[in-house]
């Protein structure tokens, strides 16, 4: 099967850097499968979102989509990627327009990707917002008057809304007390059940990782220094810097 998204020996290198942020990076999403990218602050877990959003051009390698290179002139192939890959960004605070109503905001994807005018969007937003256990009054309000999990989960059904093969989340879970974040990781773990949906997640809850994906790649100062089957690669991990990341999982003292 084509993979829906492809790293193939990806590197990036930021203007200004001095060296490669990634590199050597190649990883595969079939559709229907979960990856999680996991690795410390600053090992390019958000570097490597970029690259498969296409925000970030690899330096050097490529990044593919149904099998072809992307490319962001190709405008016919830039639509249907859009209409296939929607993200969820680390920080619930700065992803949201504060000007707009969160109605405007959920239906952004599908009034820019022409599926729907304002009238016909208005069922789906509300639908989107029920899925994330938002109140459908939710729409004529704005941003800075809901929590950062009530916010996150605005961001969720903006992503979803358009019924997306893909979705790229960055910490969707980690601003979310315990309550909202067990909620949140069922929500993920239905649209994948009921819509196929294929998930690229970054976290450091390694838990959740556990729950929501089946493959994992594990990233060390940009580079994968593992990658396979969650169970295998947290189970039985075969690379010191896995164990050192699974020791430093914080325990409740027992
Ligand atoms: N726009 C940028 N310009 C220059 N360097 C950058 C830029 N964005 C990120 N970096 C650098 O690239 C490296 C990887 O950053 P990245 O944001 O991908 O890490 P991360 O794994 O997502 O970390 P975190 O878990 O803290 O979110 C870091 O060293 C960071 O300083
Ligand atoms: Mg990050």
């Amino acid at each position: 099967m084509t993979p829906v998204l492809e790293l193939k020996d990806a590197a990036v290198r930021y203007r200004g850097t001095a060296a490669d942020v990634v590199a050597d990076v190649s990883l595969a999403v079939e559709a229907g499968e979960s990856l999680a990218l996991v690795g410390e602050s600053g090992a390019g877990k958000t570097t490597l979102l970029r690259l498969l959003l296409g925000l970030a051009r690899p330096t050097a390698g490529a990044v593919r989509f149904d099998g072809a290179g992307l490319n962001p002139r190709d405008r016919e192939q830039m639509r249907r990627f859009r209409r296939s890959v929607q993200c969820v960004f680390q920080d619930p605070y700065s992803s949201l327009d504060p000007s707009r109503r969160v109605g405007a905001i959920v239906a952004e994807p599908l009034r820019s990707l022409g599926l729907d005018s304002r009238s016909t969007a208005a069922p789906k937003v509300a639908a989107a917002l029920e899925r994330v256990g938002l109140q459908a009054d939710a729409v004529d309000r704005y941003p800075h008057e809901f929590s950062g999990g009530q916010r996150q989960r605005i961001a969720i059904a903006r992503a979803t809304v358009c019924d997306p093969r893909v979705l790229l989340a960055d910490e969707p879970v980690s601003a979310l007390d315990v309550t909202t974040r067990v909620k949140v990781v069922d929500l993920l773990a239905e649209l994948k059940q009921e819509r196929g949906l294929t998930l690229v997640m970054v976290s450091h809850d390694l838990s959740v990782v556990a729950s929501l994906c089946e493959r994992t790649a594990v990233l060390e100062r940009g580079r994968i220094v593992e990658q396979g089957a969650t169970s295998q690669v947290l189970g039985e991990p075969g690379h010191p810097y896995t164990r050192r990341l699974i020791e430093s999982v914080p325990r409740l003292p027992v």
